[in-house]
């Protein structure tokens, strides 16, 4: 198993810091919940589950057909209800849901009861289009109230939403939409990011417009104002449908396996896999383990989730599990670093925000920025952090403890995944004594182990592969269309075991508690985004000039891993340099998004591959890292290293833009 180097010392790490005792004595979860858990699981998660509204109740927790789960078996609940009417109903009404600020500092605040009627309009809209239960519904929106909006409106009619992040390109878009046959796309004009109005409508365009797309309805939320392309026959703004439909709805309820949204992920091949999520199980999770991991109070807390609604991260902490909590939360639409590089704890003083969830990437930046700029702020609304993402090193969450947290915040390292649905392993907050950079323990009814190569547990102070052994409420149920991909991916690794694979690697320390290592597999983290090797040497053998490429994730001091890539020019190319660069750089852009654009690329004349062909990606990481070769006899040129290194001394990488 290859090993992030810089995180291999990790579990050396020896402080650790108890919760605060007013939070310990106050706390949602104690102690006692573990042993409640493990001494009936499934009662456990039942008791969770009468947290939420059901229409009609269960008859079995648990259908286990691996690896097929049911749960909640024939009880049905409306996802929206919960996250809504449930709150107005017990008069909550007036409770802000969201306060949203825009980028450029315009902003909203939204109670419960609004977003109920919002919900409900939007609806009534969807339904007006045409949309039917079980349509996918494809949401490709900024950070503003509408996605969320969006999102629950799909899910109060049972049209399982796909909600693609903003930074993804058309093609990437058009993949997606082809992939689960999506007839209707929610977008906008565009929306502001770092000063500027990006475009979103253009890009739907692009994906709509190509042969045999299935779209017929675009609706669109005017957010920026700017010029569009307008096609009357499919395109509808967003305010003519849906502000003049009526507020009420009657939402039905819908099966506990009802399918409530389709969220894609990189895996390890090019193209990328749809994580199905259903209702009842789903919601009994996120909602249990927003209550359970970060404390939440609905009378007094005022939550933050920095994440993007593209992300899982925003589906099960800004959408679901806050919502259906009842949570006062902050959405902020922009950039942390405008239009000044202290935004983000200008954000928590205005709003007084007690609990914030970020990732390392965004801690790690602030770091770099230096402590002044928070120092400025007053920060002392905050009682509890949390991380997730990718792992946290034990520098960035001292900085976050200290600098954020004033030295008296609890820090909950939240490790989980978009297959997961909701966290799996966690301190709890009033309980755990907490270690900087290790996520502890398997929550609460959820069973995580560490293995070896050959699914044995490892002993404490042991490291292997992260595994689940034990399904969950809200484990993905397949993958959209493709059981077998499902089985394989995920249940074949340690299929004699029947455990689920997570692709992570993990270390157990002499208490036993766990340590995240970062990916097993082809997948990269670049700032807590999975993006697959694969799937960039993909975009860059598309591209005419480029005969080969190899793709490695090398560490980086910011963003955790940099997209490093070895191209290979087409024979009779011989163009070098930085425009070549650029231009490769720019045509991942097109062809995945911005966010996939490697870091460097060197055009290189061999890649090192093994004699049966395979390409040695563990010597170009060392190569990109600068690490001394290890051993390269199983090469089958063992020149070609060398061919490398003399290569790149005579032609520098490019740098970053
Ligand atoms: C990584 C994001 C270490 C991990 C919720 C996982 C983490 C992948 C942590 C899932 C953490 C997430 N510590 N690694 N606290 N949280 N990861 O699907 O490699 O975008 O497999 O879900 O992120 O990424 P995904």
């Amino acid at each position: 198993m290859t090993e992030n180097p810089a995180l291999s010392n990790l579990s050396h790490e020896t402080r650790h810091f108890d919760p605060p005792e007013e939070l310990a004595e106050q706390a949602n979860v104690g102690e006692d919940a573990y042993d409640e858990a493990a001494a009936d699981p499934l009662v456990f998660w039942e008791t969770q589950a009468e947290r939420l509204e059901w229409a009609q109740k269960w008859d079995t927790a648990l259908d286990w057909d691996p690896p097929f789960a049911k749960w909640f078996v024939g009880g049905s609940l409306n996802v929206a209800v919960n996250c809504l009417d449930r709150h107005v109903a017990a008069g909550r009404g007036d409770k802000v849901a969201i306060h949203f600020e825009g980028e450029p500092g315009d902003k909203r605040s939204i109670t419960y009861a609004e977003l109920t009627a919002e919900v409900c309009k939007a609806a009534n809209a969807l339904t007006e289009l045409g949309v039917q239960t079980g349509d996918r519904v494809m949401i490709y929106l900024p950070m503003i109230p509408e996605a969320a909006i969006s999102m629950l409106a799909c899910a109060r009619i049972g049209a399982p939403h796909s909600v693609v992040f903003g930074g993804f390109s058309p093609e990437s878009l058009r993949n997606r939409i082809d992939d689960c046959g999506s007839k209707f796309v929610i977008t906008s004009d565009g929306g502001y990011r770092r000063g500027a109005a990006s475009a979103l409508k253009s890009n739907v365009d692009a994906a709509a417009d190509a042969d045999g797309s299935p779209v017929e309805r675009i609706l669109v939320v005017r957010r920026t104002g700017q010029d569009v392309d307008w096609n009357p026959d499919r395109d509808l703004w967003w305010h003519d449908v849906v502000d003049r439909q009526s507020d009420r709805h009657e939402a039905e309820a819908f099966d506990a396996e009802h399918p409530l949204f389709i969220l894609y992920t990189s895996g390890t091949t090019a193209k990328p896999k749809g994580i199905l999520h259903t209702s009842g199980g789903y919601l009994t999770q996120t909602s249990y383990t927003h209550h359970a991991v970060f404390d939440h109070k609905a009378e007094t807390d005022v939550y933050w989730c920095t994440a993007d609604i593209g992300w899982v991260t925003g589906h099960s902490y800004i959408v679901y599990g806050p919502m259906s909590n009842g949570a006062t939360q902050v959405m902020y639409e922009g950039t942390p670093d405008t239009p000044h590089q202290g935004r983000f704890w200008e954000i928590v003083q205005n709003y007084g925000v007690t609990l914030l969830y970020t990732a390392p990437t965004a801690i790690r930046t602030f770091m770099k920025w230096g402590a002044e700029i928070p120092s400025e702020f007053d920060l002392s609304s905050l009682r509890l952090l949390g991380s997730v993402g990718e792992p946290i090193n034990p520098e960035a969450w001292m900085w976050y403890r200290e600098h954020i947290g004033g030295d008296n915040c609890p820090i909950v390292d939240t490790w989980w995944q978009t297959e997961t649905g909701g966290i799996m392993i966690s301190p709890l907050p009033g309980v755990t004594s907490t270690k900087p950079g290790s996520a502890q323990r398997a929550l609460p009814g959820i069973s995580a182990d560490v293995v070896d190569e050959s699914g044995q547990p490892v002993p404490n102070g042991g490291g292997g592969y992260l595994v689940l052994t034990e399904p969950w409420p809200a484990m993905l149920r397949t993958i959209w269309g493709d059981d077998e991909r499902f089985k394989e991916t995920y249940w074949s690794r340690f299929s004699k075991q029947g455990y689920y694979f997570a692709g992570d690697g993990a270390k157990k320390d002499d208490d036993g508690d766990l340590w995240l290592l970062g990916r097993v597999d082809d997948v990269m983290n670049i700032s807590g985004h999975r993006i697959s090797t694969t799937e960039v040497e993909s975009a860059l053998v598309s591209h005419p000039k480029v005969a080969e490429a190899a793709v490695v994730g090398a560490t980086d001091p910011t963003t955790g891993q940099g997209i490093v890539a070895f191209v290979i020019l087409r024979g009779g190319n011989d163009e070098e340099g930085a425009d070549l660069v650029k231009e490769l750089r720019n045509h991942v852009a097109k062809e995945i998004g911005p966010i996939a654009k490697p870091r460097q690329i060197m055009i290189v004349p061999e890649l090192p591959k093994t004699r049966s062909g395979k390409i040695m990606r563990r010597l170009l990481r060392d190569v990109a890292e600068n690490r001394d070769l290890g051993d390269v006899t199983t090469l089958a040129d063992p020149t070609v290293m060398n061919m490398i290194g003399d290569g790149l001394k005579s032609d520098k990488p490019s740098a970053e833009e």
